[in-house]
């Protein structure tokens, strides 16, 4: 009997600690799937002392039985992608179940001198990761790309990448080793479709991996202070051809409270010590580029909007332990416009004001605590408003950096 995908994706502007998560929900499927993003993605998991961060390899790699796929939707950077995959052998991981989609795209260094380039031009800059995933989406849509299917063509592929700079450049000094990790690359590229379709139709357990988070979505983010793909639950459908009636489950990771790098609005946002505090409590810095995050409270009318969009099943609450200290604290349940009421559309008004509930904060550390009900009351009434805001149940929270941290 064929089966139903499940999804796992941020429910805020990334970084709410998906890669844990889906480590932790990994062990119960044979496929994980990335469906958008490319190596933008700095998916942190920590096994004991040892921190992996993925960028383009689903965060199952420490559960061998799981195939991993990156799929049609995503833009892959050849040279990251083998990288990681020589980072992940010196591990003891096996890279030889990592298959990708035909239809994905290839990232190539005009598009990450595009990317550059164009954040300088940009009065208000987006501050992208630098990695060149808006140019290499632009070039998709624009049909000048260049897709796996296309990856043993070695000839093709330098034509491409010699096309596209000046000569001369530090480009052209890479075709070389670009052509070598394409060629290492050549033999996991599979028939995208047929491969999961095959899955799903033999009754293989399915997940599939979200990259980045649901409000830098291009379409309905905090435009134009977003990704360049869909990150939302409908992005795993187009970035993997599968239709609505193959999806299962769907589960929202929320920090428990906000994170943002780059530039665009920012409604919770902190300005003061108590900003500060949570960066410095939640090690609070980028992944991929270690920018310091801008930090802020919980943000309940985004994270609505964002249930609303994905059709969430269940979320979880990640860093719950990083707010133990706090005298009092925050959450935004509403936004003003001019005294009236509005939605997340508004969240870019200079004139937007929030509302803010303030609730008791906790001191005890809660890493020991295995269940909600366990936790301080003050932690528990925090998560039990946070379930009341959002109207979907909380199935699981994290309560330190540890794989087994985590309270059900
Ligand atoms: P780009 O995806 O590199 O084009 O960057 C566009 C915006 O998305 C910038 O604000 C980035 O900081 C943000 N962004 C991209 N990937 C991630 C991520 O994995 N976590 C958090 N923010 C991200």
């Amino acid at each position: 009997m064929s089966s139903k995908a499940d999804i796992i994706l941020g429910l805020q502007w990334g970084d709410e600690g998906k890669g844990r998560i889906v480590d932790l929900y990994a062990k119960d499927y044979d496929v994980v799937a990335r469906f958008a993003g490319g190596d933008n993605a700095g998916h942190s998991i920590v096994v004991g002392k040892q921190e992996l961060a993925l960028r383009i390899v689903p965060s199952a790699v420490m559960h061998s039985h799981v195939e991993l796929f990156i799929g049609g939707g995503t833009v892959v950077n050849l040279r990251t992608l083998v990288d990681e995959f020589d980072a992940l052998t010196a591990l003891g991981v096996d890279v030889s179940r990592v298959k990708i989609s035909d239809r994905a795209h290839v990232v190539l260094p005009h598009h990450v001198a595009r990317d550059a380039a164009a954040e300088r031009e940009r009065a208000n800059a987006i501050g992208t990761t630098g990695r060149g995933i808006g140019p290499a989406y632009v070039d998709r849509v624009a049909r000048t790309g260049f897709r796996f299917a296309d990856l043993s063509d070695a000839d093709a592929l330098a034509k491409q990448i010699r096309a596209n700079v000046a000569t001369g450049t530090d480009a052209l000094d890479q075709v070389e080793g670009i052509v070598e990790a394409a060629a290492r690359l050549a033999r996991h590229v599979v028939d995208g479709v047929a491969y999961l379709h095959e899955r799903l139709d033999a009754g293989a357990r399915v997940l599939l991996e979200g990259a980045q988070g649901s409000l830098l979505d291009v379409g309905y983010g905090t435009y134009p202070y977003v990704t360049s793909s869909h990150t939302i639950a409908g992005g795993a459908c187009t970035g993997l051809g599968i239709g609505p009636s193959a999806i299962g489950r769907v589960i929202g990771v929320l920090k428990a409270y906000c994170t943002r790098v780059g530039g665009g609005p920012f409604p919770s946002e902190l300005h003061d010590e108590r900003g500060e505090k949570l960066r410095r409590q939640g090690n609070e810095f980028g992944t991929v580029t270690g920018r310091p995050r801008r930090c802020g409270w919980f943000d309940a009318v985004a994270a609505r909007y964002a249930v609303a969009l994905n059709g969430l099943s269940a979320a979880v609450i990640t860093k719950l332990d990083v707010l133990s200290g706090f005298e009092r604290v925050s959450i935004v349940t509403g936004y003003r416009v001019d005294g009236m009421p509005a939605t997340f559309a508004a969240a870019g008004r200079p004139e937007l004001e929030v509302e803010l509930q303030e609730l008791q904060g906790w001191d005890e550390p809660i890493g020991d605590c295995r269940r909600i009900g366990d936790l301080p009351d003050a932690a528990r009434a925090y998560v039990e408003k946070i379930r009341e805001l959002i109207g979907v149940p909380v199935e699981l929270v994290s309560v330190g950096r540890e794989r087994s941290q985590l309270a059900r």
